[in-house]
């Protein structure tokens, strides 16, 4: 049950990306920056950390785990460093949440991070940032550098000045797998970024074996929202489970794609309209409701509220709400073989399940697609989807699956055809095309 109005949007991270030069200290100031760390730095560590708790507020990355939870997993302070890790890797195929984000607004991070960071007992967090996107690596270190140029972080902080707070930014080489936390430490220690094995969980033993919260952009950058307006303001949007609000990134074949900040539990037939419908003379065939990891949904699906539980129940995972929407005229083939080749290609190669078993997908996808499919190909792509899921290493096994495997159960028809026919002759692929030489279609 949505406790907010249906159809509404609730923009509070996205409030100030229309704002002259909101990426500055001065315009985020002029906007109620920082009041929250203040406010923050006048309670105890621990009372910031049950505020969070009690908000429901839930990590926005993809699994959806109590966040203050997270927080209160760390051991009490023994007098070594604890960490936070903030994760800001965003690859995840339609995910483009966090780097815009971070390019509007980079302060409400920073705020976040001081939040986080005193609340937990660190005095050294780190940003590791996907490498790609130099704009955004050179944006965050102006940030920084504002923030403490004005004395709201470095060192003698909160009212006895005595909490220093260091923030380090640090740009990847650009791998997906460096978004899986444990990989992400690995690699932020500067060793080849793959999957550790748990337990020893981060909170325990984490970024050079010490006590670490590892959080989602837009987790962190939340909390200073709650923190100012309270736990009844951020608990009255969104759902019982599902508290809060969330940016939902819409992208693919509607009129006007791009992020809406709503509450959780708006559905795709509300989103999809406030983006002002579907392209001209077309309707929706599949969309994801969490990236390309999780299992595709179609037209029935439409109302399922976007919540972890409804879309849990309906077959699916909320994931990063990256909703990619495509058409009739799209090529489920065409689609999975992209996604299936994605994951072959950032698969890091640790576990035989998802090493192997990628490259297999990956052949049998490529021939289905060029029309040259082998009687039983279909049969054999969902039984080496079947032996990955669950018996990978880590969840990049598991996502690869999850196209393979939904696609197969909603339109297994095109993949049975493609024994004979090229996908391209069953759905050209230049009416897919978003953009014509002419222009937008
Ligand atoms: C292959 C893979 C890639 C991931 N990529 C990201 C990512 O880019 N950003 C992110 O926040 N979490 C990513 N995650 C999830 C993280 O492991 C972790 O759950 C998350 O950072 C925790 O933050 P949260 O509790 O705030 O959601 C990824 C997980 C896997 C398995
Ligand atoms: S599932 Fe894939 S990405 Fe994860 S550890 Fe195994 S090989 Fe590496």
């Amino acid at each position: 049950m949505s406790l907010t109005t249906p159809g509404t949007l609730t923009p509070v991270l996205t409030d100030r990306w229309d704002k002259d030069a909101p990426y500055t200290l001065s315009s985020y100031r002029d906007n109620g920056g920082y009041q929250a760390w203040d406010k923050a730095l006048s309670m105890s560590p621990e009372d910031v950390v049950a505020q969070i708790k009690d908000s429901g507020l839930r990590g926005r990355g993809g699994a959806g785990f109590p966040t203050g939870l997270k927080w209160s997993f760390l051991p009490p302070p023994d007098g070594g460093p604890r960490y936070l890790v903030v994760n800001a890797d965003e690859s995840e195929p339609g995910t483009c949440k966090d780097i815009p984000l971070m390019m509007a607004d980079p302060h409400v991070l920073i705020e976040g991070v001081a939040i986080t960071s005193y609340a937990i007992g660190c005095t050294h967090a780190f940003i590791y940032l996907r490498g790609e996107v130099v704009h955004v690596y050179r944006r965050l270190l102006a940030a920084v550098r504002e923030a403490k140029e004005a004395g709201l972080l470095g060192e003698g902080l909160g009212p006895r000045g005595d909490y220093n707070l260091e923030v380090t930014v640090h740009a990847g080489a650009g791998a997906y797998i460096c978004g899986e936390e444990t990989a992400l430490l690995d690699s932020l220690e500067g060793l080849r970024g793959q999957p550790r094995l748990k337990p020893p969980f981060p909170a325990v033993a984490g970024l050079y074996a010490r006590p670490t919260v590892v959080n989602n952009v837009e987790s962190i950058a939340s909390v200073p929202g709650i923190i100012n307006h309270g736990n009844d303001w951020f608990k009255a949007m969104g759902t019982e489970k599902s508290a809060g609000h969330g940016i939902f990134s819409v992208s693919g074949h509607v009129k006007n794609p791009g992020q809406f900040e709503a509450p959780f539990g708006i559905t795709m037939r509300e989103l999809i309209e406030m983006c002002g419908g579907m392209r001209d003379g077309h309707r929706l065939k599949f969309w994801t409701p969490g990236g390309s990891s999780t299992p595709i949904f179609t037209e029935e699906h439409l109302d399922v509220p976007l919540d972890y539980e409804a879309v849990g129940a309906a077959g699916s995972m909320l994931g990063t709400r990256a909703l990619q929407v495509f058409d009739e005229t799209t090529s489920v083939v065409r689609v999975v073989r992209g996604w299936t080749e994605f994951y072959q290609h950032e698969s890091c190669g640790k576990c035989t399940p998802c090493r192997e078993g990628t490259f297999w997908m990956r052949q049998i996808m490529l021939r289905l697609e060029a029309g040259k499919g082998q009687p039983g190909d279909v049969e054999l792509l969902d039984e080496i989807a079947g032996n990955i899921l669950g018996r990978s290493f880590c969840a990049l096994g598991d996502a690869s699956a999850s196209p393979i495997q939904s696609g197969i159960k909603y339109f297994r028809e095109e993949f049975e055809a493609g024994l004979t026919t090229p996908a391209r002759e069953l759905f050209p692929y230049e009416k897919t095309a978003v953009f014509s030489e002419a222009g937008l279609r």
